[in-house]
């Protein structure tokens, strides 16, 4: 009995590349997965963050800059090498430097177009061909994904484009599931990147409502969770009280 029970498990547990694993809700979700039973393996620039997160958690971890296609290469590699397979993807590292267009943040808007389209692209890219059984790419795009405001048109339209991607990707193929997490203000470090002073006031309002990052982990979680048949393509996540 024991045994069949094990073999149920493992058969259950997948093994799950998270990028920007290093805080926030990358970290989380690392977090909610592994004590799930899944095999998680972390990715991110701040190596030591993924050292002890994966000693604590019981996971790997690689370095990762996911706006370098060689890098994200390496990092499901390692992943490979590891495991012996990948079954999901969480694309989830992202930057958010809001400001004004008429600031000219020309540098920041690069990085934003960088982590956030171009680092989901490479990880779809990488990881693609070393899927065997169907597998699952989960991108973490926002509220933003569906709503603009003042200060946050680059990181919208970034989200905007994850949503697309996703969307895109998911119509393309019969046994890849694809899902979009969308979630609306959540406790993390994202608000740290924000070099304007104007919107970094207009966020700490913003952000008092903000949900504990878990909460999005557990999204993710539900998702992969589902049957193979079951393709769970966009999950919504806000505090109840964020208009
Ligand atoms: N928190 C929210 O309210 C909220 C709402 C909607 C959507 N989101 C989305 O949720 C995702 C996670 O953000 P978070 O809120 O958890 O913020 P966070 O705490 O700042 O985490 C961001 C993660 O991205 C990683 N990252 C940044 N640049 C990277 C790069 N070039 N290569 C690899 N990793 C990189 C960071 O790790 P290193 O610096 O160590 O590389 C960090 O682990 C983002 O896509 C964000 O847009 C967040």
């Amino acid at each position: 009995m024991a045994v069949v029970l094990l073999s149920i498990v493992v058969a259950m547990s997948k093994v799950v590349l998270i990028s920007g694993a290093s805080s926030g809700i990358g970290e989380a979700t690392a977090r909610v997965l592994a004590a799930a039973g899944h095999q998680v393996f972390l990715g991110a620039r701040r190596e030591d963050r993924l050292a002890a997160l994966a000693d604590e958690i019981g996971g790997a971890y690689a370095p990762l800059d996911v706006t370098s296609r060689e890098s994200f290469q390496s990092f499901v590699d390692a992943a490979v090498e590891r495991y012996g397979r990948v079954d999901v993807l969480v694309n989830n590292a992202g930057v958010m430097p809001l400001s004004l267009m008429s600031s000219l943040k020309l540098d920041e808007w690069d990085r934003m177009v960088d982590v956030n389209i171009k680092g989901v692209l490479n990880g779809i890219g990488a990881v693609l061909p070393r899927f065997t059984d169907g597998g699952h790419v989960v991108n973490v795009a926002s509220i933003a994904a569906h709503m603009v405001m003042p200060t946050a048109a680059v990181y919208c339209a970034t989200k905007y484009a994850v949503w697309a991607l996703s969307e895109g990707l998911r119509q393309e193929s019969e046994n890849l599931r694809v899902t979009v997490i969308s979630p609306g203000v959540t406790e993390s470090e994202l608000a740290d990147t924000i070099t304007e002073e104007f919107s970094a006031s207009m966020m700490e309002d913003f952000r008092k409502v903000a949900i504990p990052a878990s909460a999005i982990g557990d999204a993710i979680a539900y998702a992969i969770s589902q049957p193979e048949s079951v393709d769970v393509n966009e999950i919504v996540v806000r505090p109840t009280a964020q208009r």
